[in-house]
């Protein structure tokens, strides 16, 4: 009462000054109530501390559950089922920027016991939605935080046994020297005689999934990734970091493609598109970088072996498992594969030169350089 009284004879811009009451910690609940107010400048939020022992901590959108540098904190209120009147914490709101806030408890704000001033609205990627999704999957207690019946019982698949390989291959009329990075069951090095263009749909029917989610490409082949509504990316990973830039954790500086954002409008009727050439055998991922979408199972493989460990269906769990948030994301089940397995090739053109090899080297030549002599 105090405050919309001082604000009131302060005589501030807006024409009457609102106060609105947030419940911390309400009925036992590790919760804010209402979990998000739209207010305007002027107005306050009051915060009432029930019983138990929460805070009021601001921080950014992304990370969740880590106080704001120069953030507001009301520190902890340690409250009992006697204590009256219940302590209180306010904030006077200055403008229409989203503000984040949450309670600094341990296991609290994993949980999702987070709080907003003017989010915005679903579907918008910074909506309360998503920033509670991002704090429970960031700090909520891990793996088990993912649906069990989306993942199934889990373990980490081994990362792909890497090899590099030399090859000299005849198609149609030339001949082709190919170093390349394979495993057992990665398609030969053979140049397509007829490339051909194979079409990935980016978030058809406003479902988080790439459409077909794999597909097997020749070298020289092309993939036209086609962009429908909403805000999609077309971004390369890595087997193991399934939701993270291929720049990002690169260890021999290979920086891999990226769309970047694309919005579509709801009513369109045209759709951007983004095209990669498939160079190499070794299988490409990637992802979404949409806030969330990569941890519902957004990914999609070229070139995946589908016989061994490093499935596209391991790759999608790892992205849920590592990125999910709970929710039970739409594509738990393996992409639409082509079928299409040539079966020719499982172990033909990989040439094992040693586990050592590993990941580095492998990254080192995924870029796959290849020569046509004729
Ligand atoms: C808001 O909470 C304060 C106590 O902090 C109380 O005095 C006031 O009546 C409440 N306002 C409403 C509208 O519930
Ligand atoms: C949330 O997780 C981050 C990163 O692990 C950590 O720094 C932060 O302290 C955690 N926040 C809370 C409230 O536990
Ligand atoms: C409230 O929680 C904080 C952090 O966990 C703790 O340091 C403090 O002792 C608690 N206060 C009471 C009275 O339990
Ligand atoms: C909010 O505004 C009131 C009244 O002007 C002031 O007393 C109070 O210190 C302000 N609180 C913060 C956190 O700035
Ligand atoms: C997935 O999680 C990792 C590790 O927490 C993080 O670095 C990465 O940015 C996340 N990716 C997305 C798309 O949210
Ligand atoms: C698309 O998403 C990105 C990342 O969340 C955001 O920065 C950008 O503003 C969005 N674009 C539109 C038009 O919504
Ligand atoms: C294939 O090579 C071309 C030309 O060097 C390059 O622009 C393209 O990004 C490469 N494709 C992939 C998937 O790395």
């Amino acid at each position: 009462m105090y405050f919309t009284t001082a604000l009131l004879l302060a005589g501030l811009p807006s024409a009457l000054a609102v106060t609105y009451n947030v419940t911390v910690g309400a009925n036992g609940r590790n919760a804010f109530d209402p979990e998000y107010v739209a207010a305007e400048a002027g107005d306050v939020v009051n915060f009432i501390f029930n019983p138990k022992n929460h805070t009021v901590t601001q921080s950014a959108f992304d990370p969740p559950c880590v106080r704001l540098d120069g953030g507001l904190a009301s520190g902890f209120q340690p409250v009992t089922p006697e204590t009256n009147p219940l302590p209180t914490f306010q904030v006077n709101v200055t403008g229409k920027t989203p503000l984040w806030f949450y309670c600094g408890q341990t296991g609290h704000c994993g949980q999702g016991m987070v709080f907003s001033i003017n989010p915005p609205e679903d579907p918008s990627p910074n909506s309360f939605k998503a920033h509670k999704d991002l704090a429970i999957a960031r700090n909520g207690t891990g793996p088990a935080s993912v649906s069990p019946s989306s993942v199934g019982v889990y373990t980490t698949p081994p990362a792909p046994h890497w090899v590099t390989a030399t090859a000299t291959v005849t198609g149609a009329s030339s001949t082709w020297t190919t170093t390349y990075t394979s495993y057992d069951g990665t398609p030969p090095p053979t140049p397509a005689a007829q490339p051909q263009d194979h079409k990935i749909i980016v978030g058809p029917d406003g479902q988080f999934v790439f459409s077909p989610a794999r597909v097997e490409a020749a070298i020289g082949d092309t993939v036209t990734f086609e962009f429908r509504q909403k805000n999609h990316t077309v971004t390369q990973s890595s087997f193991m970091q399934p939701c993270r830039p291929l720049r990002d954790t690169s260890l021999t500086g290979e920086v891999g493609f990226t769309s970047g954002f694309q919005p579509v409008a709801a009513d369109a009727t045209t759709f951007p598109t983004f095209q990669i050439k498939v160079n190499d055998t070794a299988p490409i991922w990637g992802y979404c970088e949409q806030v969330n979408h990569c941890g519902a199972g957004m990914v999609f493989a070229i070139n995946s072996v589908e016989s061994g460990s490093n499935s596209l269906a391991a790759f999608q769990g790892l992205a849920q498992r590592i990125n999910g948030t709970g929710a039970t994301g739409p594509g738990s089940g393996s992409g639409s594969g082509s079928g299409s397995n040539n079966g020719a090739i499982k172990g033909g053109f990989s040439a094992r030169v040693g586990a050592g090899a590993g990941m580095a080297l492998a990254l080192a030549l995924a870029l796959g350089t290849w020569f046509a002599l004729l």
